[in-house]
């Protein structure tokens, strides 16, 4: 009887292994210039362009607690619990509320079939996982698109320049503050650079840098060492002329903050989305005055392709960059080619990895054998990965499925272990008879 239950269990385990690696569990589709904001240790992603060439009201979280696998990472969907309330891309997000659990985000519709004039700003507290869209009061923002949004400390989210879509189609330089408490706008001063498709980066001493971008979609890129500089302290701006490495003008790349005070960007585009500027990779030491940049080379089948439009996000000294397109043909276009990987730097020492062991505040990163050995391990040009290793987004069980599955091996557990400590108690009885 004990022999068939474990039987029945090893069957049951085979079925689960088979099933996980024949069925899949949520898997996004491509997509680019998605919103991306970190809450603990899950990465939200909001809406973004799909192969439709429209925005998704699609909101899913990659939870990248250790050990994280690129190869088989955790997904969850939220979409079909709570939706955003329109289709979403180019859309500003961060994360504010007295809590720091409630993620905004800066939409030009308010529903579907609408263009606002003003900028609509919809919440999504992450513990209930319920949206709202709350009504905000004082300056609010025209409609704008393609800019970034930074909160400090108190709650103050700070949104720059970005792209009018309809009306004027041009990029500006106003700056808009929301206390994400209060919920009130207020106007801060003229930036010093019009720009859209920018990145910016808060900096511990409460200074946000904006880096790269457009002055008018879709050229001309803005010179990488002219950074706007903007004191949320005092709320004033400065230009910052960067030295260093010659780092080519870029928009909708991406950009990240690590410990150590450097700025980490990657990727982006230039010439009208034509061509991948070099480096791909650069930091900007923000502990030296003026501000220097580094070219960062590397050769790894864990890099990234060049990409655009992606988003990255920094959880301990690791850099995830996911979604986006990459260039083929010069041309950056997700028919042809959308990353559907998820890549990471160590930003401890600039190597790119393709899983986390252990990540807590000091890092420490174990990596393991290249899990593909197939694909071309050799002499990757820096940021030229032309065969990039393609790592299949499938994970885990059905989560119907998946319980029945869990359940049904934690009944063949139990029994087992019966069996064992039976066997165990007839041994210490003198006696080797197996049952
Ligand atoms: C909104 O503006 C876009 C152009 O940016 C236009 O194609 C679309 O038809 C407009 N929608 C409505 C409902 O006016
Ligand atoms: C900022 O925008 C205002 C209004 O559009 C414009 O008058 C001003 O010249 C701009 N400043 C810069 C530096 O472009
Ligand atoms: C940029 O490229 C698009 C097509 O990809 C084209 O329609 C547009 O005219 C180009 N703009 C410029 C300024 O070259
Ligand atoms: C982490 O870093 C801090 C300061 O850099 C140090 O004091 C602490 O001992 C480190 N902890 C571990 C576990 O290495
Ligand atoms: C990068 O740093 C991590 C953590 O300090 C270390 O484990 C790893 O071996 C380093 N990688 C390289 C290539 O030096
Ligand atoms: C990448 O490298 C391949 C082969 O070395 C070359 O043909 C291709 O032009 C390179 N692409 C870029 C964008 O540099």
């Amino acid at each position: 009887m004990d022999n068939f239950l474990c039987f029945l269990w090893l069957v049951i385990l085979l079925l689960d292994l088979f099933i996980t690696k024949s069925m899949s569990a949520f898997v996004p589709t491509s997509r680019y210039y998605q919103g991306s904001v970190i809450i603990g240790n899950k990465i939200y992603f909001l809406g973004g362009i799909d192969k439709t060439g429209t925005g998704t009201n699609n909101i899913f979280y990659l939870d990248v607690s250790s050990p994280f696998y690129s190869v088989n990472p955790k997904w969850t969907d939220l979409t079909s619990v709570a939706p955003i309330p329109v289709n979403s891309a180019f859309a500003p997000s961060c994360v504010g509320g007295s809590n720091k659990d409630t993620i905004f985000l800066f939409e030009h519709h308010r529903t579907n079939n609408d263009n606002s004039t003003s900028l609509v700003t919809f919440a999504f507290d992450s513990t209930t996982q319920k949206w709202s869209a709350p009504t905000t009061s004082g300056a609010i923002p025209q409609t704008r698109q393609d800019m970034r949004a930074v909160v400090d400390n108190n709650g103050n989210i700070y949104i720059n320049g970005g792209f009018e879509p309809s009306i004027t189609q041009k990029s500006y330089n106003s700056t808009f503050i929301l206390n994400s408490l209060s919920l009130s706008w207020t106007n801060g001063p003229n930036a010093p650079i019009i720009r859209s498709a920018y990145t910016a980066t808060l900096l511990s001493s409460g200074l946000i840098l904006y880096i790269g971008g457009t002055n008018d979609d879709p050229s001309p890129e803005i010179n990488m060492n002219s950074i706007s500089v903007y004191n949320t302290n005092i709320g004033t701006w400065s230009l910052m002329n960067a030295i260093g490495d010659v780092i080519a003008p870029r928009q909708s790349h991406s950009a990240v903050l690590n410990k150590n005070g450097f700025i980490v960007i990657y990727g982006g585009a230039a010439n009208n989305y034509t061509v991948a500027p070099n480096p791909a990779l650069a930091t900007l030491d923000t502990n030296s005055m003026p501000y220097k940049w580094s070219a960062k080379q590397f050769n790894s089948v864990y890099a990234p392709p060049p990409l655009a439009y992606h988003s990255a996000q920094i959880f301990g000294d690791y850099m995830f960059i996911a979604f986006g397109v990459s260039l083929i043909n010069a041309k950056f276009d997700l028919a042809t080619a959308p990353n559907n990987n998820i890549f990471i730097l160590d930003t401890s020492n600039y190597t790119w990895v393709s899983s986390i062991i252990n990540v807590n505040v000091n890092s420490s990163f174990v990596g393991p054998p290249n899990p593909n050995p197939t694909t071309s391990t050799s002499s990757t040009p820096a940021g030229n990965n032309s065969s990039p290793i393609t790592i299949p987004l499938i994970a885990g069980l059905g989560s119907l499925l998946g319980a029945f599955i869990i359940i049904a091996s934690i009944i063949g557990i139990v029994f087992c272990c019966r069996k064992k400590k039976r066997q165990h108690y007839y041994a210490t009885a003198g006696t080797n008879t197996r049952i």
